[in-house]
């Protein structure tokens, strides 16, 4: 069967699939455009966690990475929670394990687990933060004017500042995708694209934030591009969000920073979507006490968020 053909019958099988078993998909800002395409809800870690824990489907087939589909699962203990690809894990997550959350606690200060972490340190720290409201969160956390992060250093840094110090756990942790941009990359953009406004991710280093113009999570840098009146914007994220601005914002210019891709986020594609759905696989599955601990710090996110609104 031709290429196209192929792709159009498996979207209308998807179709078919989520309406006789009652599910959703849910969709990073860094899937491919196709996944993007069938996905009822697309958006940053927060906005996917807080669509998961509002969804009244059965199923969740979430297009992302390990601790995203995770954070669904343990939003929703009733309910069946997918991951297309099993291999589709943020390396970044790993690096950050309970026991040194134990370990930093017992310094006297609360820890905020970035949503990019998995259940057990989620299960272990104070409160959950996402790149959306990582400064919101330290700043009403902090005691004494100090908290614990991670593992990001580069977001610990970025939640840094007006009298709260975010001391980064471990101290150089890191997510490889925004490790690679440079503040050489952000001195050549602006030579080459003078017009141009700069974004990046949080999880950038610390002197591309500086140099940039502007500097959110995925759907807040989306946000940004739609009410900016510049046309051109140079974009140091991964290019799946570059893709997204491309696709729905067809009369402005997106141009990467440097062309950089998570590898594990393109594990899960169109037709594991379909097998996902069809198969019922690979369900994410979290013990039941962790998921309980976990649950208590994501949702103390969200209260003092709401809290503060
Ligand atoms: P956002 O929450 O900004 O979408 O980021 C998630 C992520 O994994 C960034 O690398
Ligand atoms: Fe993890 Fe980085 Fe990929 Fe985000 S972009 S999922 S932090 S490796």
């Amino acid at each position: 069967m031709p290429a196209q053909k192929r792709h159009d019958k498996i979207k209308r099988e998807i179709e078919r699939l989520k309406e006789k078993k009652n599910a959703v998909i849910l969709s990073h800002n860094y899937q491919t455009l196709d996944v993007q395409d069938v996905a009822d809800f697309k958006g940053d870690s927060l906005e996917l966690s807080i669509a998961a824990s509002k969804t009244e489907a059965d199923i969740i087939v979430f297009c992302g990475v390990d601790f995203m589909a995770e954070t669904a699962a343990i939003c929703n203990p009733d309910k069946k929670v997918l991951i297309p690809c099993r291999y589709a894990r943020c390396p970044m997550a790993t690096q950050l394990t309970p026991e040194m959350v134990v370990e930093a606690k017992s310094r006297g200060y609360p820890f905020i687990a970035y949503v990019n972490t998995f259940a057990a340190v989620k299960a272990e720290a104070d409160i959950c933060c996402t790149s959306a409201n990582a400064k919101e969160v330290a700043k009403i956390v902090a005691k004494d004017g100090v908290c614990f992060m991670g593992p990001d250093a580069n977001l610990a840094h970025f939640a840094s500042g007006n009298g709260v110090d975010v001391v980064p756990v471990p101290e150089h942790g890191y997510c490889y995708v925004h490790k690679a941009f440079q503040v050489e990359d952000v001195v050549k953009a602006r030579k080459d694209y003078p017009k141009a406004e700069i974004i990046v991710h949080p999880e950038c280093n610390p002197d591309v934030q500086y140099e940039a113009d502007f500097v959110g999570s995925t759907s807040q840098m989306l946000r940004h591009v739609v009410k900016s009146e510049s046309d051109v914007f140079v974009v140091g994220t991964e290019i799946g969000l570059i893709e997204r601005m491309r696709n729905e914002i067809k009369e402005k210019k997106f141009i990467p920073l440097r062309k950089s891709t998570c590898i594990e986020m393109k594990l899960n594609n169109l037709e594991k979507v379909y097998l996902a759905l069809k198969e019922e696989k690979y369900e994410v599955k979290i013990d039941e006490e962790i998921a309980d601990r976990a649950r208590k710090s994501i949702n103390r996110m969200f209260r003092v968020l709401d809290k503060k609104r």
